[in-house]
């Protein structure tokens, strides 16, 4: 099997195309690296490009008429600049996924991988399961929510099948090493605690009085690698799993939540570092949080994931110095 993968030069993406190469599928990539780096398309088929380009899309599928399916990472994904740059984030977000999917229409493409995001539930609820109503709370959650509506719609009216793949938080890194975190200084909440590390500063944690276990915020962190690996089953499950409709979306998660203090906590178990905890208010439009129920992708998909938060962490700080050496 061989598949298109666009964004297969940033973090998830990249990863993806790892654990596609593992199950013996052939990734192609096509990235315009606006965010993705040069050096993880070495050992792959890669084009320079951006998903709106047709004659490049239709050079592709010239070159790899046997490509089955195509997974759609390529998206610009940063929550506050997108509050500051909506025309940017629809354009290269929604009217780019407009865009590359005529261009997969027009190249006879039947299965599409979405890569959607929690965002798009905006919940006050504690656990949401896929059939929950959607409240995307910022500009970038609204053109996930707009590129599912779409895809939705296309997949009604064309012979296009998709399968929209709501992320929780990624964290960690491929255990091999190949690639992971571009981006030296990450403002996730992992990221911001390794810095709190490495630098020696306080962690601040934002909002402790929220109903939570122990008041602070609740998140559903998934090892990135457990994340790629739901799309190698996904693709292999593609046409049984979209049998009944032509749009799935499915929770791709942990399942389980974690704290922000156990996160905080699970880093110094697992690093050996002691970090300064302080506490402040929750900022404006923070929420409790929410954990994904992932019943379905199990169902379905034959997926579950299988590392732990702990795992994650050491992966993602045995990543720091193979990133100082692979990109600076
Ligand atoms: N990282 C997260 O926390 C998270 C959570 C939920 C969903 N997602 C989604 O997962 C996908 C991948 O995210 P990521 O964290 O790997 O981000 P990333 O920035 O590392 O990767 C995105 C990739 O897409 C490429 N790209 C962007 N616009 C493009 C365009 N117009 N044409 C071609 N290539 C383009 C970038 O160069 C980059 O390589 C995105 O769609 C994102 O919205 C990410």
């Amino acid at each position: 099997m061989k598949v298109l993968i666009t964004g297969g030069a940033g973090y998830i993406g990249s990863t993806i195309a790892s654990a596609c190469a593992d199950a013996g599928i052939t990734p192609v990539i096509l990235d315009n690296l606006a965010t993705g780096r040069q050096e993880y398309l070495s050992h792959r088929s890669a084009y320079h490009g951006d998903i709106a380009d047709g004659p490049l899309i239709d050079r592709i599928f010239t070159e790899h008429p046997d490509l089955s399916a195509v997974i759609h990472c390529a998206a610009l994904s940063t929550v506050p600049e997108s509050t500051t740059a909506p025309v940017l984030y629809y354009r290269e977000n929604l009217a780019g996924t407009i865009a590359l999917t005529e261009h997969l229409l027009r190249n006879g493409c039947r299965r599409l991988l979405f890569a959607s995001s929690a965002a798009v539930y905006g919940t006050t609820a504690t656990t949401v399961t896929e059939t929950d109503s959607l409240a995307p709370a910022s500009p970038y959650a609204r053109t996930k929510a707009g590129c599912e509506a779409f895809l939705h719609d296309t997949g009604a009216a064309t012979g296009l099948a998709v399968i929209a793949m709501r992320y929780a938080n990624p964290i960690g890194t491929d255990p091999l090493l190949r690639t992971g975190l571009q981006v030296d200084k990450p403002t996730h909440l992992l990221g911001r605690l390794i810095s709190a590390a490495e630098e020696g500063t306080p962690f601040t944690l934002m909002g402790s009085d929220w109903p939570t276990r122990d008041g602070s915020g609740l998140r559903d962190f998934i090892h990135v690698w457990d994340l790629a690996t739901a799309h190698v089953h996904a693709l292999q499950r593609f046409d049984e799993a979209t049998t009944e409709s032509p749009f799935l979306a499915l929770n791709i998660s942990s399942g389980t939540g974690t704290t922000v203090r156990e996160l905080a906590h699970a880093f110094q178990g697992a690093t050996g570092h002691t970090i300064e905890l302080n506490e402040a208010p929750a900022r404006p439009g923070d929420v409790a949080g929410f954990t994904l129920d992932n019943t379905l992708a199990g169902h379905l998909l034959g997926w579950s994931p299988k590392l732990t938060v702990t795992q994650a962490i050491h992966h993602a700080m045995e990543w720091r110095p193979v990133r100082t050496r692979m990109l600076t």
